[in-house]
């Protein structure tokens, strides 16, 4: 049975679209990373953050980017031969546009009109997946924890998965309970060099690290960064980029001596890589059993915070998702897929000992394809 995950991450930096085999122990046949359309791209970054006539804008750009997910779908399909026939049910994230999981009123709102999608494709869509572990209690975050229980679990040792998004997340996988150990937000993965880079080199991101790797770390600048409660923060816990943002980076900055612009993105790479580090030294289970790090998602490209991460975590072997045989790009669009899959199944998609929910739920919400 195949399933579609779509995903566009908090990067905003295109639409993930993962094919998942549920016959063949859940391989992930193909996926695909579409450009989002530039007019679609520049609303949906600007609907991140406080502006005028937001519910217009914001009912618009959900129909639009339900449209365009659906024909991206098809594409995807057809480009793989297959049909919407042979796809049991899409699980869509849609795109972040607010991530509040504190009381009183906790919610995360995601677009991308799941009706639409459904209405293009004839394909069961299921979508909304974070609302239902709010409802309880829960952070609706991080969601990808359980996929990573079903594809990267060890046996007797324990494995880190890290995903570097715009913000970075980590599961703990502990291969003798079977269990995921723990499973939260570490705070800023590509969020602030991605900021950086587009403010100082109009450029969307760090090539590979490079201007980051040509600066030195301000040691002022990076105390003043880890001084953010979120980090010493007992997990559960989560965050987004409406904290995590150019205009984070320009507070930190007025209160630091001027330092140099790739100086500065240096110490965001550092930032990230410490803060995963200590996240995995802290919360983890204890060094001891740790066998892998294992790095997903965009900022793994990223070969100088590879680098820094490496030298974080000196003791254990931190690898790229490839060399254990798994494509790092599409790791959350097929667990997306995934949660589809336990939603048609009436199965829990919450590791809900780590998002902090009161118990196991279902996941979403289905729009029928015909
Ligand atoms: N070649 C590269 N060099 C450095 N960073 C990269 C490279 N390719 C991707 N990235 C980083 O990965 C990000 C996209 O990662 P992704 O996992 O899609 O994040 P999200 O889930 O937030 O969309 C980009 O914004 C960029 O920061
Ligand atoms: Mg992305």
């Amino acid at each position: 049975m195949l399933f579609v995950g779509v995903i566009s991450g908090t990067s905003v930096d295109g639409l993930d679209v993962a094919l998942l085999d549920d016959s063949r122990g859940l391989a992930v046949p193909a996926g695909a990373h579409q450009q989002i359309p530039e007019d679609l791209r520049k609303e949906l970054i600007a609907l991140a953050t406080p502006g005028d006539n937001e519910v217009e804008r914001l009912g618009r750009s959900n129909v639009y980017l339900g449209a365009w997910t659906g024909q991206c779908v098809l594409e995807f399909l057809d480009a793989n031969g297959f049909s919407n026939s042979d796809v049991r049910a899409i699980g869509s994230h849609g795109q972040t546009i607010r991530h509040h999981p504190e009381p009183p009123h906790p919610f995360s709102l995601q677009i991308g009109d799941a009706s639409v999608i459904a209405e293009i494709t004839g394909i069961d869509v299921v979508s909304d997946p974070r609302s239902r572990d709010l409802a309880a209690g829960g952070q609706g975050a991080p969601l990808v924890p359980i996929y990573h229980l079903a594809q990267f679990l060890t046996d007797d040792t324990v494995r880190v998965v890290v995903n570097i998004g715009g913000i970075g997340n980590i599961t703990v996988l502990d291969g003798v309970k079977r269990s995921v150990a723990a499973g939260f937000d570490t705070g800023p993965g590509n969020a602030l060099l991605d900021a950086w880079t587009q403010h100082h080199l109009g450029r969307p991101f760090d090539d590979d690290g490079a201007w980051a790797k040509s600066g030195q770390p301000s040691s002022e600048l990076l105390e003043r960064l880890l001084a953010d409660p979120y980090y010493s923060t007992a997990p559960p816990k989560s965050t987004g980029k409406e904290v995590f943002n150019l205009a984070y980076i320009q507070e930190a900055l007025a209160t630091c001596p001027a330092i140099e612009a790739n100086d500065a993105q240096a110490t965001f790479c550092e930032l990230s890589a410490r803060t995963i580090a200590d996240a995995i030294s802290r919360w983890g289970t204890g060094e001891a059993d740790l066998e892998d790090v294992v790095v997903c998602g965009g900022g793994r490209h990223n070969l100088e915070l590879m680098r820094r991460l490496s030298d974080r975590l000196s003791h254990v072997s931190v690898v790229p998702s490839e060399d254990i045989g798994v494509n790092g790009d599409f790791v959350e669009a097929a667990a997306l897929a995934y949660l589809a899959k336990l939603f048609v199944e009436h199965r829990p998609g919450n590791c809900w000992e780590a998002t902090g929910a009161s118990g196991p739920r279902v996941l979403g919400c289905l729009y029928p394809g015909a």
